[in-house]
């Protein structure tokens, strides 16, 4: 299968925060941050095999900043790796305030997506050809939480080397 860019496979969406979308204190739930985050790093998935994907797995999502209600949540997503049938996508928030044009960096994650047939079976998918230096230090490290996540899901055998390729 032919190999695409990262740059490819870039998703992006904008929200912005409404009544409905916060807690009792105006600010964005955490829990519609992930189902944004869900679907921009879905479709970045999508982008890059051209198949269904279903979310197989999400890394450690931390909420660093709130996002207030009226502003604007920027979403961006890209695949930093395919391996087998399933794909890392790199996701990226920022929260905007319109009437400052203030910026903060609020959340990232890695959420991972296996591409499935008709029938919901895992397909293959095109490989992932890194360009930048920052894609490629992410696809090298790719391994290492592929590694961690399938160990914490019980698919692969619980190693310390994983623990220590991670952090280094
Ligand atoms: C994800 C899913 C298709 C994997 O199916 P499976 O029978 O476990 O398939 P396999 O063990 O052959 O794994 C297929 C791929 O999924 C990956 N995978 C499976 N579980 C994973 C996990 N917990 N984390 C990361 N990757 C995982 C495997 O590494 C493999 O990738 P590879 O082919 O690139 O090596 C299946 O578990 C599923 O359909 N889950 C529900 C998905 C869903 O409904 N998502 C929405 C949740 S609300």
């Amino acid at each position: 299968m032919k190999p695409k860019k990262p740059k490819e496979t870039a998703a992006e969406m904008t929200e912005l925060v409404l009544p409905n979308d916060t807690n009792t204190l105006g600010n964005l739930m955490g829990g519609r941050l992930m189902h944004w985050m869900d679907i921009v790093s879905a479709i970045s998935a999508q982008m890059h095999c051209n198949r269904i994907v279903v979310t197989a797995a999400v890394d450690f999502v931390d909420f660093k900043h709130p996002i207030h209600l009226g502003e604007i949540v920027k979403l961006s997503a890209r695949v930093t790796r395919a391996f087998n049938t399933s794909m890392e996508v790199y996701v990226k928030v920022i929260g905007k305030n319109l009437r400052t044009g203030e910026e903060k960096f609020c959340n990232q994650a890695y959420f991972t997506f296996v591409a499935v047939d008709q029938d919901g079976l895992p397909i293959s998918v095109p490989p992932i050809e890194p360009e930048t230096e920052e894609e490629k230090a992410q696809y090298e490290d790719a391994l290492a939480r592929r590694n961690m996540r399938l160990m914490l899901a019980g698919k692969i055998k619980p190693d310390l080397k994983i623990l220590s390729d991670l952090l280094t």
